[in-house]
């Protein structure tokens, strides 16, 4: 087979950092609290918005959370989950109640990423799979935390919620719905592997056992 050189449009060491950003890229649960710039906050937000959506349909919202006495409740909801969760997991219960799964009080900003409503009209790329839509907005979350990354700021993506308390907390309109709080802010330091990789939590697999040939489990 033919190998085609790629089209040089970045150099070795553009091309060196987004790797570099990918793998330094951390889920961040320590903050300090110092103010994030609104300028670099843009430029976030302007990565989020370049993400591919399925046909276009660009379904992310986005709620930056200013006032005080919201975020403290949305600290409420998170610490009821978080109860929930440590519940449904039985035997690991107290393992999970250890690991800090959120920087919701001390980070500097808080957003929360969601669904729009009305996506039943977009068909394209969703007729047999209507969750392209979350798969969507998770790229866009995705831009987010490696724009942060290279800005040298933390993200952390908490999920623990009931999204219907938060929906009404934030006024979000029927069928729309919150599928992320994401806390962004200065860090002391990334953590140099993830989280819950440095407590025991879970470990991260080896590439070659996910990756298949022809068949579900066909060696390489
Ligand atoms: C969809 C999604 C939801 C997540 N929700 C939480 C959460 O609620 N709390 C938390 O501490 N981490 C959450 N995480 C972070 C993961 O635990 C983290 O990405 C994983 O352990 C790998 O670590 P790394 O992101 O530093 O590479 C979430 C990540 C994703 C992709």
């Amino acid at each position: 087979m033919h190998m085609k050189t790629a089209i040089p449009d970045f150099t070795q060491q553009e091309i060196d950092a987004i790797y570099r950003v990918m793998a330094q890229r951390r889920d961040v649960r320590h903050f300090v609290p110092d103010a994030v710039d609104p300028t670099v906050l843009t430029r976030i937000l302007g990565a989020a918005h370049l993400a591919p959506s399925v046909g276009l349909m660009q379904p992310w919202r986005f709620i930056r959370i200013q006032d005080a006495a919201l975020r403290a409740q949305m600290v409420q909801l998170v610490e009821a989950e978080r109860d929930c969760t440590a519940s449904a997991l039985g035997e690991r219960a107290d393992a999970f109640l250890r690991l800090k799964v959120e920087g919701l009080r001390e980070c500097g900003e808080v957003i929360v990423v969601a669904l729009m409503g009305q996506r039943e009209a977009h068909i394209f790329g969703r007729r047999t799979m209507p969750e392209m839509d979350l798969a969507s907005v998770a790229c866009a979350i995705q831009n987010m935390w490696l724009a942060s990354r290279a800005e040298g700021l933390g993200m952390g993506w908490v999920s623990l919620f009931e999204p219907q308390a938060l929906a009404q907390l934030l006024a979000i309109p029927p069928g729309a719905t919150p599928v992320a709080i994401i806390c962004l802010g200065h860090v002391e330091k990334f953590y140099p592997k993830p989280m819950l990789e440095m407590e025991a939590w879970a470990q991260r697999r080896t590439l070659v056992d996910l990756v298949y040939t022809d068949q579900w489990g066909g060696a390489v």
